[in-house]
């Protein structure tokens, strides 16, 4: 599995996930379990093991540092809209704003990131990262019991 191929993967599901909260399809409680889920071992997954790869190289130090500022920035959102009563026209502003911001953050990512780490890594080292991201996705999947 390419690492940056799954990574894409999972930012489409986040889309989708968006897409049915704001269009109010199915339970939001349990929409958003599933999206709060998504993005935080998405986030995981990141922060373990593709930026440490790729954080001591120039051209992406400087993506790396403000993509961990930038997920804590949504941890913080995301665990006040957890707590918070999901039935107030104040929680769907809020979710909006999550949105947005993490709409900013993959872009950067797709856009800029990944395009350089295709270039610092080889295949075979894209390759053998996505596999070690991805049983660390199954094993924090298994953890919250997904
Ligand atoms: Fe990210
Ligand atoms: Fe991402």
């Amino acid at each position: 599995m390419d690492a940056i191929n799954l990574l894409k993967t999972d930012h489409r599901q986040v889309d989708k996930l968006f897409e049915q909260l704001e269009n109010g399809d199915g339970n939001r409680e349990r929409l958003f379990t599933e999206l709060a889920t998504e993005l935080t071992v998405h986030a995981e997954i990141e922060e373990q093991l593709f930026y440490p790869a790729v954080k001591d190289a120039e051209p992406t130090r400087d993506l790396v540092l403000e993509s961990y500022e930038e997920h804590k920035q949504m941890k913080l959102v995301l665990s006040d809209l957890a707590r918070a009563d999901k039935k107030t026209p104040e929680w769907k502003a809020g979710l909006k704003v999550l949105m947005e911001d993490v709409q900013h953050h993959v872009g950067e990512e797709e856009k800029e990131l990944f395009p350089k780490v295709s270039k610092l890594l080889s295949k075979p080292q894209l390759e053998e990262l996505g596999t070690r991201m991805e049983a660390l996705k199954v094993q924090q999947l298994a953890a919250v019991g997904r």
